[in-house]
């Protein structure tokens, strides 16, 4: 039996706490469901201490109003995260107790993958609420990282658009950190757009594997904000951004797929400083969200549909870019401003 506790945080429509006697223990953070039910992610992650969780949870969901409001997919914004060690033998006890976490907020919540978590994770939810996204059914729009990984190759294109006044990747040195679902695809694509590819994961034979692959040069995960490259892509984890790291940073762009990939706002204004372009994560990783929104339209999914909104996320980078040169503000802050003026927008209307 889950135990349910509301947590009430300032600026979040809800925050509840699962647990149960068994060691379960989760957090959904429902930011603002102001344009449509709080879709996101869930991340299985080994946090030190349930107080890291629940900040995870809050800032992801916080990521996700922004992410579904600029690609104005009418979903709000939240997330959830299950505190446990991937590999823990209460996995599927875990995740059906995540189930009836989800299905207590009666589809304010709707549960997607994340770090951690997979597509057959999602099926095992599933049997517990029907509030699941993207699942790999014939009505459902499936593993959302093949859209993930797209939506930042167009993203990438608009970087060097602005950089390089062309989308010719080819001899291009870009650096990707974090070899899973996004990581890998993206590698992919960049691939055979002829990059030059380093690629770092906290697992080395992932690492290697990749790198054989698609010829590229393997960086040590502790030296890869270091990397000389035109391009950083972080795919793993956030909060790599910071003021620590930021003056050791050897590329022209930041353009990748991790959540919350500045530790703080301000770490905007410090690239700015350094002349590094920064194309804002939930910008340019919105490809996920877009595709499960899809599942939503009248008619039903169409991944042709899905694919085509995706694209656009080359034009918003476009216009963040170009809104930031002229108002000498930060990527990031030009990005949040505009998914506040979506927000606003709609409450005016309401
Ligand atoms: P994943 O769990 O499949 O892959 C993460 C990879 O990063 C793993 O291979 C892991 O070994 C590696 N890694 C972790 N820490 C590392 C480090 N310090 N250095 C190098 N490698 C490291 O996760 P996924 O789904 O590929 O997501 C990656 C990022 O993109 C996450 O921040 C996620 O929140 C974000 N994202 C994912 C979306 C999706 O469609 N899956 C959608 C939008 C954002």
């Amino acid at each position: 039996m889950v135990r349910i506790r509301e947590i009430s945080v300032p600026n979040y429509e809800k925050v509840i706490e699962g647990s149960d006697e068994n060691g379960f223990l989760a957090y959904i953070a429902v930011h603002n469901t102001q344009l449509g039910p709080a879709m996101g992610g869930t991340r299985i992650y080994p946090y030190p201490n349930s107080d890291a969780a629940l900040k995870d949870a809050l800032n992801l969901a916080q990521a996700m109003t922004y992410k579904s409001a600029l690609a104005e997919n009418k979903l709000g914004g939240g997330k959830a995260v299950i505190m446990m060690d991937p590999k823990s033998k209460n996995r599927e006890a875990n995740l059906l107790a995540f189930g009836e976490l989800v299905d207590s907020l009666n589809g304010k919540f709707i549960a997607a993958e994340d770090v951690g978590t997979s597509p057959q994770d999602m099926e095992i939810v599933r049997r517990r609420t029907p509030y699941v996204g993207a699942l790999q059914t014939d009505t459902s729009s499936g593993d959302p990282s093949r859209y993930t990984a797209w939506g930042v190759y167009r993203g990438i294109l608009a970087v060097a658009e602005k950089l390089w006044h062309r989308h010719d990747l080819s001899k291009k040195i870009i650096a990707i950190q974090g070899l899973g679902h996004v990581g890998s695809k993206l590698a992919e694509i960049l691939f055979w757009q002829g990059a030059y590819l380093i690629v770092s994961d906290r697992d080395p034979a992932v690492a290697h594997q990749y790198a054989h692959l698609y010829g590229a040069d393997v960086v040590e995960p502790e030296d890869f904000l270091g990397v000389r490259c035109d391009i950083l892509a972080p795919c793993a984890m956030g909060g790599i951004i910071n003021a620590n790291s930021i003056p050791k940073l050897h590329c022209k762009a930041i353009a990748g797929a991790a959540n919350n990939q500045l530790q703080t706002s301000e770490n905007g204004w410090e690239l700015m400083h350094y002349n590094i372009l920064y194309a804002p994560d939930f910008a340019i990783n919105a490809g996920g969200i877009i595709n499960a929104a899809s599942e939503y339209d009248e008619g039903g999914y169409n991944p042709k549909v899905a694919r085509d909104r995706v694209n656009h996320i080359f034009d918003t980078l476009k216009r963040i870019f170009s809104i930031s040169e002229k108002e000498h503000k930060p990527t990031n802050v030009v990005a949040e401003e505009l998914a506040e003026k979506k927000l606003r927008r709609k409450a005016n209307r309401d």
